[in-house]
């Protein structure tokens, strides 16, 4: 566990210079480019991935980078760094004050530590593989919040939802019927988060990239929580149906999620 606080240090010293930089940068007149129907991409993402992965690689030069606006080489290292630079694009560029930076390492393929951080609540959520979650240092514990019908649930929808049947809206509908409610705030990262912290009881979207999930899934499990495929199967950032869950209620969520694919499957 001590072994992976010199790289958490690192990353958090990464996600506070981009925080930083993006506080400054918020609500001011921005370059936005589409990359597709609804996706966007600013001056500031670009920005953000350039000082998180300048950082991280003057001090580690030879680790390997994942991350949503770049290509980076392949090295030899079993370290590899999974970056999403603004969580929360939408969000930014509309002026909507929820996003955040997401940053996870990787040993051998295995999660080890994860940063996510907030800075316009100045929130920073840290994970250790092994060592517990926490916010500004405080230890985080998912909730207690049981069953599905006392809950509060986040989700998000894909870009391409207009075009894709693949949209997530059945979802939705079942589990804004079965749940107390749900948020759609606009950026997975911290809905992952907030299930850490005991904020949301649960979690689910598809369709996400290894970059919006791979530190929120340390958090969530360090804090105590479940996160899966939408089977109940064992969840790797390559796969892209998650839910993410305080435990109590993950075997009525997967259930809830089985139940919508086989009604549309008639
Ligand atoms: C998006 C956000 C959003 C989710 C989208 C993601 P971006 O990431 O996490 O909540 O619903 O699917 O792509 O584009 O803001 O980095
Ligand atoms: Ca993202
Ligand atoms: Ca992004």
């Amino acid at each position: 566990m001590q072994a992976w606080q010199t790289y958490l240090d690192a990353a958090v010293e990464a996600a506070r210079l981009a925080g930083s930089y993006q506080r400054h940068r918020f609500s001011s007149q921005l370059d936005v480019d589409m990359k597709g129907d609804k996706d966007l991409v600013t001056e500031v993402d670009r920005d953000s991935e350039r000082l998180i992965t300048g950082h991280l690689l003057a001090r580690f030069p030879d680790h390997n980078i994942l991350a949503e606006e770049g290509d980076y080489r392949r090295t030899g290292s079993p370290l590899r760094w999974v970056i999403d630079p603004v969580d929360g694009t939408t969000n930014y560029a509309h002026g909507f004050p929820w996003f955040c930076s997401s940053i996870a390492l990787e040993a051998d393929d295995q999660l080890v530590a994860g940063v996510i951080y907030n800075p316009i609540h100045d929130e920073l959520f840290t994970a250790i593989k092994g060592g517990g979650a926490y916010l500004n240092g405080r230890r985080l514990q998912v909730s207690g919040h049981a069953p599905l019908r006392d809950t509060l649930l986040g989700t998000g929808f894909p870009y391409d939802c207009a075009s894709d049947p693949a949209n997530n809206f059945a979802n939705f509908i079942a589990f804004q019927k079965a749940a107390r409610g749900i948020r759609r705030a606009g950026a997975a990262a911290l809905d992952l988060a907030s299930v850490a912290a005991g904020r949301l009881d649960g979690f689910w979207e598809l369709k996400l990239k290894p970059w919006d999930v791979a530190a929120g899934i340390l958090l969530v499990q360090e804090a105590g929580g479940t996160v899966s495929s939408f089977d109940g199967s064992a969840f790797d950032i390559s796969q892209n149906r998650i839910v993410a869950s305080n435990g109590l209620i993950h075997h009525e969520m997967t259930g809830m999620l089985a139940a919508v694919a086989a009604k549309e499957m008639e």
